[in-house]
């Protein structure tokens, strides 16, 4: 099953590869708890026809990664706050909350049995995906009465395929990502699957990345398809507030403190028009998968801005390094935010 000896270690992309073990719990109405399989062997699971997930989109994921620190161990990146934004992902798709303890255990324990798909240095990490999703059948638009928590993970490398080379992007006013007032906060499956028709046609057309525009305002932005958003002009860094539809990247918040705290920029969540992105000095994405991703050009109603300065003299590479530096314990963690493996 396990699929170590196909594996291209130097190039190894953002793909999912069959690994050795899983992380099983499950949840029932009629005792409304988690009950803890444990590790079981990586591969598929069956799923009832009328399971509230496949027929409602009733499932939530997680995504976070471990390092292979300097210090020759294996660490964890916020991991606590991955916790947290499960459970409150659960509560907005009426899922049962998982507690913390469980999370981590099973993050951990399938991390450890996984150990040997670690990328060697540099040239990756190994992706944790969690999963919760509805497995009990019911035809009414209802919650489900029967859970799995589930948890995944490969080796990845880098999500662009372009990597660090600035991405052709575009801005659509054909489509939204997620509605102001409903999913799109929550890292739920169905904002996904919006997003590839979107991406589908715009890779047809030579570009990288997607933006969307807000759904209830189309003159200011959003996100991307995965991941968000932030635009430098002068010494002000700007992302978009949560105004409801945007994700609470982990990542997002980590460039945040990073920008403020040691690059001393001016840090503001508000709105960003169109103008405010067509004008920026530098434009990168952030997330967990793309990390911190440089943004080259910007097309928007047939009109294409470059962006001028070079990935090497930009503030977008001290604070991608910066982050970097602090997940692979380069340097000191002025914030607590790492947590070894054991
Ligand atoms: C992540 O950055 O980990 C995500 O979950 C985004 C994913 C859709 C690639």
């Amino acid at each position: 099953m396990n699929d170590k000896q196909n594996i291209d270690w130097d190039n190894l992309g953002f793909n999912a590869h069959n690994t050795r073990s899983m992380f099983i719990a499950n949840w029932n109405l009629s005792d409304s708890k988690w009950n803890v399989k444990g590790l079981v062997p990586y591969g598929d699971i069956s799923l009832s026809p009328a399971s509230t997930v496949l027929n409602y989109g009733q499932g939530i994921f997680e995504g976070t990664k471990a390092y292979l620190s300097s210090k020759e161990r294996v660490v964890f990146f916020r991991l606590e706050e991955n916790a947290k934004r499960f459970n409150s992902s659960s509560r907005r798709l009426c899922i049962p909350e998982i507690p913390n303890d469980i999370f981590i255990k099973a993050v951990k324990d399938t991390v450890l049995d996984n150990l040997d798909y670690m990328p060697k240095k540099d040239r990756g990490s190994i992706y944790i995906r969690p999963l919760a999703f509805g497995v009990g059948p019911i035809l009414g638009v209802k919650p489900s009465e029967h859970y799995t928590f589930l948890v995944f993970v490969t080796p990845v490398g880098s999500y662009f395929k372009s990597g660090l080379n600035h991405l052709k992007t575009l801005v659509t006013d054909k489509y939204h990502r997620a509605a102001t007032k409903s999913i799109g906060s929550a890292k739920a499956i169905g904002n996904y699957s919006g997003t590839l028709l979107p991406f589908k046609e715009i890779t047809l057309e030579g570009y990288d990345e997607i933006i969307f525009l807000n759904a209830s305002n189309e003159n200011i932005i959003d996100e991307a398809r995965s991941a968000n958003i932030f635009i430098l002009k002068d010494k002000t860094l700007k992302t978009p507030s949560l105004n409801g539809s945007i994700l609470p990247g982990i990542t997002r918040d980590s460039v945040l403190k990073i920008s403020e705290k040691i690059f001393h920029l001016d840090v503001r969540e508000e709105d960003i028009t169109i103008e405010d992105l067509m004008n920026a000095d530098e434009v990168f994405f952030t997330g967990t998968a793309v990390v911190v991703a440089p943004v080259g050009s910007i097309c928007y109603n047939d009109k294409t801005v470059e962006l001028g300065r070079s990935y090497t003299e930009s503030i977008t590479k001290n604070i991608r390094e910066t982050l970097i530096d602090i997940q692979n314990e380069n340097i000191k963690d002025p914030f607590g935010w790492v947590l070894p493996l054991d």
